[in-house]
């Protein structure tokens, strides 16, 4: 895919991919690499503009990471965002003291020059602050564009060297302007067209499988959420025929979820899909398992046999298309610098590595708010597109202790009362997962004039931009005596409902 792309450079920001992500949403691609950037790395991806990212270091510290002068002379734009402003400031000959006050959270912004970064940003704003150190002297050639207002200079520009720092940050909603900030910067200072569009995107995509495909087959692993069966409908779009997307029905899923994943996707991809139900083989090989990665295991060896026995019959396919993720490959392909959280456990549905199939990814550059407009654009229902994210092992890891039919009917109808209602107020697309987990213990409740001694049923829902890191949402009380009277009302064998108010970390979102 050939579009003009924005690189930014790493240097450990927690606010990295959404910068990445606030660029394209503007309809520029941009891409991340490590600050310490090879040359060779730079001339393939030949960007026209380049953002440093802010980071965790002092540029007083030694070691801290640095700029390659180069870059500063390559006549590309820069823009520096915190740690970048005070790298460039630092590096060009400017002073950066150790600051008296640290300004972290919400900050005034005063603009007292506009210059071209700043052009049509009201003279008072709210910004998102997050520095220790900040910048005493600017050097020769830049002009000071704002400051706060406890007086730290907040923007700068170089327009003849075509330097540009701000030390807040723009890409965290928080700054009122901070989209028009980056506009500014990506197109009435850098010149960019604006040619990243999803539906430009999904015909590149569509290109670029039948190039790489050809004549060969691809099976693919229909799981229900959004990227796979965004896949699988990008394949069924590439080359119909040539494609089979295969949907196990492990009997471990949500309330009419097989059925409404089917129907769905056989909508979108017709005779391409096939779904399997394995339900008895997948339960019988669960009978009497409690610990946590035991049940992973099987589970995920089960999933490979019914996976290959499918594939077999399947004229011997050349493929496997896996939903791998843009930040997945940041994540775990070491293109990124300071900023990489080690992810765990989750690889994709556990697949074969001994199948000996090439692998097509065709969503490794997209974002999730990406992939989903891809799936809009494609075809897909909103109840596929906006599904919470759902783990292989399915319900079998939400419930405590054995799996057995009676604990998965009772858990997926407490389960489907949470996420009912969750629709019903408004609140389902306000949280990144919801959902119910049975508890293995009992206690003692009253019901009319008698004594019960029931189950437990937590809920738990988070909010979370990559499922990383997560903080419990904080959902209204009237919503949760709506769940909790229904739960208890309708689900037999319930009489007590627990709400989960740990963040990960330390607690991780699921419960096993
Ligand atoms: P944890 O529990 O580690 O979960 O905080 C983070 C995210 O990953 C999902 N998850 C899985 N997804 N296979 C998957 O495909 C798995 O085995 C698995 N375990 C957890 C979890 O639902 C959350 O979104």
């Amino acid at each position: 895919m050939e579009h003009e792309t924005v690189l930014i450079l790493d240097y450990g920001s927690q606010y990295t991919q959404l910068l990445a992500r606030r660029a394209r949403e503007l309809g520029v691609h941009a891409e991340i690499r490590p600050f310490a950037i090879s040359k060779i790395a730079l001339a393939a991806l030949q960007p026209k503009a380049i953002i440093l990212s802010g980071g965790p270091a002092s540029v007083l510290a030694a070691g801290a990471p640095g700029l390659s002068p180069e870059l500063l002379v390559s006549g590309v734009p820069i823009l520096g965002i915190c740690y970048g402003m005070q790298l460039l400031v630092h590096t060009l000959g400017g002073t950066v003291r150790q600051g008296t006050q640290r300004e972290y959270g919400f900050v005034q912004l005063r603009v007292e020059a506009p210059g071209a970064l700043l052009a049509g940003i009201p003279a008072e704003s709210t910004i998102w602050a997050s520095h220790g150190d900040d910048v005493q002297e600017l050097p020769a050639g830049f002009v000071p564009l704002a400051r706060t207002s406890i007086g730290v200079l907040a923007a700068a520009e170089d327009t003849h060297r075509r330097l540009y720092a701000v030390q807040f940050h723009p890409e965290v909603m928080h700054t009122t302007h901070g989209q028009d900030i980056l506009r500014n910067f990506l197109f009435a200072i850098c010149g960019f067209c604006g040619d990243w569009k999803m539906a430009t995107v999904v015909e590149e995509l569509v290109a670029s499988i039948r190039t790489q495909v050809g004549s060969g087959k691809v099976l693919c692993a229909l799981s229900g959420g959004v990227d796979s069966s965004v896949v699988a409908a990008l394949l069924h779009r590439a080359i119909p025929n040539q494609v089979r997307a295969v949907f196990v029905d492990h009997g471990l899923l949500r309330a009419r979820e097989a059925d409404e994943v089917s129907q769905a996707m056989r909508a979108v991809i017709g005779e391409d899909l096939i779904t399997i139900q394995a339900q008895e083989r997948f339960l019988k090989a669960l009978e009497g398992i409690e610990d946590p990665e035991a049940k992973r295991k099987i589970i995920g060896r089960v999933f490979v046999e019914v996976f290959e026995a499918a594939a077999k019959d399947f004229e011997n396919a050349d493929f496997l298309a896996q939903g791998t993720l843009y930040p997945d490959v940041i994540e775990s392909g070491g293109i990124a610098g300071p900023s990489v959280t080690i992810k765990s456990h989750h690889n994709v549905g556990g697949l074969p590595a001994n199948m000996k199939l090439k692998l097509v990814e065709p969503l490794r550059d997209l974002f999730k708010d990406e992939v989903r407009e891809l799936g809009r654009l494609l075809g897909l229902p909103e109840t596929i597109v906006h599904r919470h994210p759902f783990p292989g092992p399915g319900l079998a890891v939400r419930i405590l202790g054995p799996v057995t039919p009676a604990a998965l009917r009772t858990l997926a109808l407490a389960d489907d009362i949470f996420i009912q209602e969750l629709r019903a107020w408004h609140l389902y697309e306000t949280v990144w997962q919801a959902f119910a987990i049975l508890l293995p213990i009992r206690t003692v409740g009253v019901m009319g004039d008698g004594r019960t001694y029931e189950q437990v049923i937590a809920l738990r829902a988070v909010t979370s931009s990559d499922g990383m890191t997560a903080d419990w949402a904080r959902l209204p009380p009237d919503f949760f005596a709506k769940v909790s009277s229904r739960i208890i009302n309708e689900v037999p064998g319930v009489n007590r409902v627990v709400f989960d108010i740990s963040s990960k970390p330390p607690a991780t979102i699921e419960w096993e």
